[in-house]
């Protein structure tokens, strides 16, 4: 497909005076002939390789890939970084700096000559960043992912990333499991390129994308090593081209109607509870009315139908051979809005008819007739203790653990805990609720995925696997447990988790949506008079920044200067 209308990139290459000779002279450093120069569109490729997000390792061989389709399809490709988030060693959270990446990406796209934008995204903060950046902008833009690892292989059985980590970490501390042991099965897990291969929230990010529309069809599953995952990415490359022809805008892609696909997958998918911050901030940048109840509400009673840890037992190299995510969203039938339009220029319905979403393994990808499990929707509870809301992954969840009330083992912050979980005589018993305050956004700072807190190895030894646990912090993806996050306003901010002592009593209802501290009004207005804020972490640079514009989990963890769009509009030329 051809126009002879003008882009965005006119402006830079398309002029014949002082800085038209600027803009193309320079690029030609490059090797690039006169040619490419001619008002073909101009394809930036949002690039988050990094060696040390090993996740993204493998994204300079998927660029190229891009590459190839671009220019088979008339377009110039230009690759370009942005800042990469590692969460296996990035400090102290990569959370942290998703606000930051997203708007080097912004800014990156929204200066330079580019038309339309592949983005290239897989360790988990990668997804939601480019997303937010790109959304601020608006151009043209197509999401590949990099793709999960193959599946972890110990002693023969398969290991999930992340899941089998904190579940043989628990086997350390209780003494099933030697060191010796648990350091060989580190190279198991982590055995070829790609982004951790359980439901963890890198899949469930890559799942979404692809149930919103803004990546091709089978995007999510493909393992990064595996030659389709290439043929996508060159696939990519020729139909972002087009997308630049017919002016399809990410904006006519993320309407409300994908961000409620969204939540019906997420449930589908027994996806991670992260999704909701990071749904909640792209909505934010588009303009999109979405919320948290949103999330509640949408995804109640649609059922779990994807077996996959860490709520089941496969790994995403097994949903790739059941036929992936377009077997979910045809499942899914009329819970999806089958005419919302996709990248490919078809609607979501018709990307994924029968014929193009078969299913080749029914005990993956279970049907909506006889689901995995009855209800995978995140939930949404709320009461004294999360005015604003606070979530809980059912399916992750104990059932037995769903509806409890017990007596409060407080821990100030992340550093309590630590300095107190191995203590013996810590009093406490598995009916208690673990409460840890101070890991909100603006209390960490960077809401960590520390909700899922160690239990005590005297109740390990007795067996005991899970409990209940509140604070305001977040989860992986890869985690499970009986954990309540993302407890909003947080406890650092004044919220009411701020004034929990130990010895209270907490009722979780999760049937209900109640999460309720069992103490009266007038006691927590008098903890309220006695309550100072904790020091903030740092009075200076990018923290002082996030501390001060942070907006709140059920907001999506924003900034709040970021939220809505600014265009692509540049004015101003320093030529
Ligand atoms: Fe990168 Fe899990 S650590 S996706």
């Amino acid at each position: 497909m051809t126009t002879s209308r003008k882009f965005r990139s006119a402006s830079w290459f398309g002029k014949l005076d002082k800085s038209g000779f600027i803009h193309r002279s320079w690029m030609k450093n490059q090797g690039h002939p006169d040619h490419v120069f001619d008002g073909r569109p101009v394809i930036g490729i949002c690039n988050t390789w990094s060696e040390l997000t090993p996740c993204n390792g493998h994204f300079r061989q998927i660029a190229e890939h891009v590459k190839r389709g671009v220019y088979e399809a008339g377009g110039f490709p230009v690759e370009f970084p942005v800042m990469s988030l590692g969460e296996p060693l990035l400090r102290p959270t990569a959370m942290l700096f998703r606000n930051l990446a997203s708007m080097d990406v912004e800014e990156s796209i929204r200066g330079n000559p580019m038309d339309g934008v592949i983005l290239l995204a897989g360790c988990d903060k990668t997804t939601p960043a480019l997303l937010m950046g790109a959304a601020s902008c608006d151009l043209p833009s197509l999401m590949v992912s990099g793709g999960p690892m193959l599946n972890g292989k110990y002693r023969g059985a398969e290991i999930g990333s992340g899941t089998q980590v904190w579940q043989f970490s628990e086997m350390v501390r209780s003494g099933e499991m030697s060191l010796c042991d648990f350091q060989e099965a580190e190279g198991c897990m982590s055995r070829s390129t790609g982004h951790c291969m359980t439901m963890g929230t890198a899949s469930t990010m890559a799942s979404l994308v692809e149930a919103m529309g803004i990546a091709l069809p089978t995007n999510a599953a493909i393992p990064a090593v595996d030659s389709r995952r290439y043929a996508l990415a060159h696939q990519a490359g020729r139909r972002i081209v087009e997308m630049v022809h017919e002016e399809l805008k990410m904006s006519q892609i993320l309407t409300r109607k994908a961000f409620e696909n969204a939540v019906r997958v997420l449930a589908a998918i027994g996806g991670s509870t992260n999704a909701v911050v990071h749904l909640l901030a792209i909505a934010g940048r588009l303009g999109v009315e979405f919320t948290l109840s949103d999330i509640d509400e949408l995804g109640r009673g649609v059922p779990c139908l994807v077996n996959l840890a860490p709520s089941g037992k496969y790994l995403m190299e097994d949903f790739y051979y059941a036929g992936g995510v377009p077997v979910v969203i045809r499942e899914l039938g009329d819970l999806i809005h089958r005419d919302a339009l996709t990248v490919t220029g078809r609607t979501i319905g018709e990307n994924n008819a029968n014929g193009a979403a078969e299913c080749f393994n029914r005990e993956v990808i279970h049907t909506v007739e006889t689901p995995f499990k009855q209800d995978g929707g995140i939930t949404v509870l709320r009461g004294n203790l999360a005015p604003d809301g606070a979530v809980l992954k059912p399916s992750a969840a104990t059932p037995e653990l769903m509806k409890h009330r017990g007596r409060a083992v407080v821990f100030e912050n992340i550093e309590d805990l630590h300095a107190r979980i191995d203590d013996e005589t810590l009093d406490i018993d598995e009916t208690c609720v673990m409460v840890m305050k101070n890991c909100g956004p603006k209390g960490y700072p960077g809401m960590a995925e520390v909700g899922n807190m160690p239990l005590p190895p005297k109740l390990l030894r007795q067996g005991i696997t899970d409990m209940v646990r509140i604070s305001d912090a977040r989860m992986s993806g890869t985690a499970y447990g009986t954990v309540v996050l993302h407890v909003a306003p947080e406890a650092a901010a004044g919220g009411t988790l701020a004034l929990v002592e130990n010895g209270d009593f907490i009722e979780l209802d999760v049937t209900e949506r109640k999460l309720h501290l069992d103490v009266s009004d007038a006691e927590l207005a008098r903890r309220r008079e006695l309550w100072t804020p904790p020091p903030a972490h740092s009075d200076r640079g990018y923290t002082r920044l996030y501390i001060d514009h942070v907006l709140q989990a059920d907001q999506g963890a924003d900034f709040d200067f970021l939220v809505g769009h600014s265009g692509t509009e540049v004015t101003r030329d320093s030529h």
